[in-house]
């Protein structure tokens, strides 16, 4: 159809604009893609550390090892010793756990890679939501059945937005497998406010999994009563400011 020379430049057009098109297609994958939004995304972690195994199959609780939730604003990865509690003594020779050995003999912090993350511009408290019962799964999914963890929902505005609104459809309650404290036991109730601190028996928020100790009472006194949700703030300046 066409002469050589036409048809030797259409390939050569071609090739470019394939080229060009790829290069643009990376820079928008990985420079523009958005992580807030990013569900499923999934970095290969330095361990290869199971959820599934740990909290799952084993039954450590969320709070266990995710202690600050609570307290606190962030709810960072656990240190190398909480492993290590275990560790010390079991696996010991795995080499899946050399860079969980070598850390903590050198005192170096495990890179883990992070998963969630909002923009400095808003405000997130996980302690609120947490004291209020809501269980991690509402907005991490069931992290003890992943064996990676994976980004659940998309942290976008809406996302937010929906449950703050419309809690009911969208609060799962607190589950025994995350620890988080949903009460003292109906026994322990009691006329006297002082006398049930004092004796004190959580429901939930144990060490691996049962009742091993008991939790420091000014863990469960500086913890507020649980109470169940209303719905969360509209404002604009109460997630950004
Ligand atoms: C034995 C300790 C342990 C237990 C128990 C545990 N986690 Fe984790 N969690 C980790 C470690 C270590 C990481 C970082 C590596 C990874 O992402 O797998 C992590 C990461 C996460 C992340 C991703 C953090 C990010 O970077 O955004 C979420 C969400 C999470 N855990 C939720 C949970 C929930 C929910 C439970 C209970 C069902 C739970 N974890 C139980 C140790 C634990
Ligand atoms: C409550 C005790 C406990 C804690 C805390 C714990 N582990 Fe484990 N972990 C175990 C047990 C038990 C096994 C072995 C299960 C089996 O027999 O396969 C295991 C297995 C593993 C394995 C697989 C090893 C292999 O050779 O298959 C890795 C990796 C691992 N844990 C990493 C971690 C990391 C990282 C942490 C801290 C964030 C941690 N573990 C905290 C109890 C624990
Ligand atoms: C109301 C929704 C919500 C609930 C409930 C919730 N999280 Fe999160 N979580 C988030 C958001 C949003 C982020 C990202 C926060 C940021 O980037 O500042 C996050 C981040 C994390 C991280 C990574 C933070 C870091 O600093 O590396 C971990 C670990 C985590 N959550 C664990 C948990 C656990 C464990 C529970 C339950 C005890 C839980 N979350 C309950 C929304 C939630
Ligand atoms: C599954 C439901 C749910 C999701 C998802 C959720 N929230 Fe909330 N949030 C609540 C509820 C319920 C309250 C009110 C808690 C109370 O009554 O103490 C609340 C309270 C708050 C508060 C006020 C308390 C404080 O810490 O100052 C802020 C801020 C907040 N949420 C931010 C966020 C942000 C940002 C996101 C999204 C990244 C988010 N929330 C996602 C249910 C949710
Ligand atoms: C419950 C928490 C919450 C409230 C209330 C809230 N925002 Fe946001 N907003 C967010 C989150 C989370 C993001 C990050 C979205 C992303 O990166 O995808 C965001 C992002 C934004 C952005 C950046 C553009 C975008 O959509 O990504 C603007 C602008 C914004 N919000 C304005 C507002 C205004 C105006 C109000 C009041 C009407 C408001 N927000 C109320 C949580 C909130």
């Amino acid at each position: 159809m066409f002469s050589q020379e036409i048809d030797k430049k259409i390939k050569q057009i071609s090739l470019i604009v394939l080229t060009v098109g790829g290069i643009a297609f990376l820079i928008g994958y990985f420079g523009l893609h958005n992580r807030v939004t990013d569900v499923g995304y999934r970095p290969t972690q330095p361990v290869p550390f199971s959820h599934k195994l740990h909290a799952g199959d084993m039954g450590v609780k969320c709070m266990y090892c995710h202690t600050s939730v609570e307290k606190s604003a962030h709810s960072p990865v656990p240190s190398t010793s909480t492993c290590m509690n275990c560790h010390i003594a079991i696996k010991t020779d795995s080499p899946k756990l050399k860079m969980v050995r070598d850390s903590y003999e050198n005192n170096t912090p495990i890179e883990w890679k992070r998963i969630h993350a909002l923009p400095d511009y808003v405000h997130f408290d996980h302690s609120r939501h947490i004291r209020s019962q809501i269980d991690c799964a509402s907005c991490h999914g069931k992290v003890e059945t992943m064996g990676v963890v994976s980004q659940f929902k998309p942290m976008n505005m809406g996302f937010c937005l929906d449950c703050h609104r419309n809690p009911e459809a969208n609060i799962i309650p607190a589950r025994p497998i995350s620890g988080i404290f949903t009460g003292i036991k109906a026994s322990a109730y009691d006329s006297n406010a002082k006398a049930v601190l004092a004796k004190v028996e959580p429901m939930t928020h144990p060490q691996f999994g049962g009742f091993m100790s008991e939790v420091p009472k000014q863990e469960v006194e500086g913890i507020p009563t649980p109470k169940h949700p209303g719905y969360g703030p509209e404002n604009c300046s109460t997630c950004h400011h």
